[in-house]
C-alpha cells in the first residue's frame, strides 16, 4: 500500500470514527414508506446501499415496494404495534402524513400523534436518530396557519415534540410537494423562520433527507425547503453541510 493510500484510508477511518451516522449494515425504517415521498425516499436509501424496513398498515403495500425492502406492518395509531419495527433499527425517517382534517386517520393522530408515538417508540428502542418531513408552513401565525382542521398545528406539535425529545433529530419542513425528477432544478434550504412559500419536488426532498441522514453535523437542525431555479441544482450539498443548529 503506497503512502498515498495508508494516509486516505487513515483518513476514512477517522471519518467513521467521527460519525454516528448508520453505516450501511444498519437497518433504516421509513415510516411512510407507501407514499408518493415514502416510495423515493426508499429508492434513494437503496441507491446508498442501505437495509430498508418499509413500514405500512397494510402488508400487501408494503411488500409491493419490490426487493431489497423488508416489509414491516404497523399503524402508529396503536403505539404497541411499533414496538416490533424499531428492533434493531439505525434510524427512523418518517414521511407519514394524514390525508384528512379529523378522524382515525386525520392530521391530529397521524401528523402529530402518530409521529409522536413513532419518536417515543424510538426512545424505548434506543434509537437515536429521527428525521421527519413537517411542512414549511407549520408553525406559521394566521387563521389557516392554526386552524385545527389543518395539518399545520399537528405538525408544528410533533416538530416540538422532537426537537425536546433528546432524539438526534433533523427536521424537513418542505413547501408544495410537486413530482418531478429530483436533482434539474436548485433546492433552496432555509431556517425554519425563513420559509417562503413554494413548491418542492416529493424526489429532491428524498435526496435532501438521505443526504441529512448520512451526515451528522444536520443533527439538531429544522430546515425548510422549495425549488429555486436562481440556484444551481447541486448547491444544496454544501448549505446542507454548514446548515445552522436550531
Ligand atoms: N402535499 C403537500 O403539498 C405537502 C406539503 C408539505 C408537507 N407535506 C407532508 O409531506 C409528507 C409526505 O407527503 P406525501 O404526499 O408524499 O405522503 P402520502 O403519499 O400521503 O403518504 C402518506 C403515508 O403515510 C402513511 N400513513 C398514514 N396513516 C398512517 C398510520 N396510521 N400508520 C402508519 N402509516 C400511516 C401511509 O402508509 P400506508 O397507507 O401504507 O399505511 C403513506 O405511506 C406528509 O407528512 C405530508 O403531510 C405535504
Amino acid at each position: 500500500m503506497s503512502r498515498m493510500s495508508r494516509a486516505f484510508t487513515a483518513w476514512a477511518c477517522l471519518l467513521i470514527l467521527m460519525t454516528n451516522a448508520p453505516t450501511r449494515a444498519e437497518t433504516i425504517l421509513v415510516a411512510g414508506a407507501t407514499g408518493q415521498s415514502g416510495k423515493l425516499i426508499v429508492a434513494a436509501l437503496l441507491r446508498e446501499g442501505y437495509t430498508v424496513r418499509a413500514m405500512s398498515r397494510s402488508a400487501e403495500r408494503a411488500a409491493s415496494l419490490g426487493e431489497g425492502v423488508i416489509p414491516a406492518v404497523a399503524d402508529v395509531t396503536d403505539p404497541a404495534s411499533l414496538a416490533t419495527v424499531m428492533e434493531g433499527v439505525g434510524a427512523v425517517l418518517s414521511a407519514i402524513g394524514g390525508r384528512r382534517p379529523i378522524g382515525s386517520n386525520g392530521f391530529k393522530a397521524v401528523d402529530w400523534e402518530g409521529n409522536r408515538a413513532l419518536i417515543d417508540a424510538a426512545k424505548t428502542a434506543h434509537v437515536k436518530r429521527f428525521l421527519v418531513i413537517t411542512a414549511g408552513s407549520a408553525g406559521r401565525d394566521g387563521f389557516l396557519y392554526t386552524l385545527p382542521l389543518a395539518p399545520y398545528p399537528w405538525k408544528a406539535k410533533a416538530e416540538a415534540y422532537l426537537q425536546n425529545s433528546g432524539l438526534d433529530y433533523t427536521i424537513i419542513a418542505p413547501g408544495g410537494l410537486r413530482d418531478e425528477p429530483a436533482g434539474l432544478i436548485g433546492v433552496r434550504l432555509a431556517p425554519k423562520n425563513d420559509y417562503i412559500v413554494g413548491p418542492v419536488n416529493r424526489s429532491d426532498v428524498a435526496e435532501v433527507m438521505v443526504a441529512s441522514l448520512m451526515d451528522d453535523r444536520t443533527i439538531g437542525t429544522t430546515m425548510t425547503i422549495i425549488n429555486d431555479e436562481t440556484l444551481e441544482p447541486d448547491a444544496w450539498r454544501e448549505t446542507l453541510s454548514k446548515f445552522p443548529k436550531d
